[in-house]
């Protein structure tokens, strides 16, 4: 009986094994968001499952996995009370398709590389108390960019020029900053822009409240 048993044991053993040996990407997420997590404020412990000696961030607060890779596809991480600054650590989740930080107090810049996350298509940090311009680089790599929204924060400055290069996105919403300066014309050529928000600002002309359904 010994025999069989170690062979139980070995085939049920090896694959955490390869998991560890075989992926370091699988481990740069949890590196990564440990990162993130040391440049941030967390005065509710809400944070307290994202352990560094796990080997994938899978069951951690906030954390979904793409069940077949085991990569964080998304992190949902609203309300917690969390501030700081959003750190560049994040662009290292390179499967991560939705990111949502709203109803925090995140505060300083947004950082131009959250753009380099290369499967990035829902970008939420509304709600907090982010300054500074919108970083132009932030969307000049928005290959597939749906959705986006900065809303509420204290961000000044223009929209940047690259924003109209998005032809993917489909939602915007700057409502309730102090950004400034004329709306880009090549925003109505968006053709995949179903709603826009950009009210509560103090952009120069008129500017409409919010309007959906640009094109239907
Ligand atoms: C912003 O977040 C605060 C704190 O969570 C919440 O009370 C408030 O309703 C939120 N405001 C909006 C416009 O979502
Ligand atoms: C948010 O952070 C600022 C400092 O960055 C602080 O003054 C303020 O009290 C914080 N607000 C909340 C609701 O925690
Ligand atoms: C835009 O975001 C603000 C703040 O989160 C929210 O109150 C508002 O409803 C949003 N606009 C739309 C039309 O979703």
């Amino acid at each position: 009986m010994l025999l069989p048993m170690k062979l139980v044991a070995f085939l049920f053993l090896s694959p955490l094994l390869s998991v560890q040996s075989l992926d370091p990407p699988v481990n740069d997420d949890v590196l990564a968001l440990i990162a993130f997590k040391a440049g941030l404020v967390d005065p509710l412990s809400r944070l307290t499952s994202w352990n560094e000696e796990d080997i994938v961030a899978c069951k951690w607060v906030g954390v979904k996995c793409d069940p077949t890779t085991n990569r964080v596809a998304e992190l949902i991480l609203d309300g917690l009370s969390l501030s700081g600054h959003i750190g560049r650590s994040l662009v290292r989740l390179q499967s991560l398709t939705l990111l949502q930080l709203s109803r925090n107090n995140f505060s300083g810049p947004i950082s131009p590389t959250l753009a380099q996350i290369p499967s990035l298509e829902v970008l939420d940090l509304s709600n907090n108390t982010l300054s500074g311009s919108i970083p132009e680089e932030l969307f000049q790599q928005c290959g597939r960019l749906k959705a986006i929204s900065l809303a509420k924060n204290t961000l000044t400055g223009p929209l940047p020029q690259s924003l109209s290069s998005c032809l993917n996105l489909q939602r915007l919403n700057f409502s309730l900053n102090c950004l400034s300066g004329q709306l880009l014309p090549g925003l109505w050529s968006l053709t995949f822009l179903r709603f826009l928000a950009l009210s509560d600002n103090l952009f120069e002309g008129d500017v409409p409240g919010g309007i959906e359904a640009l094109y239907d």
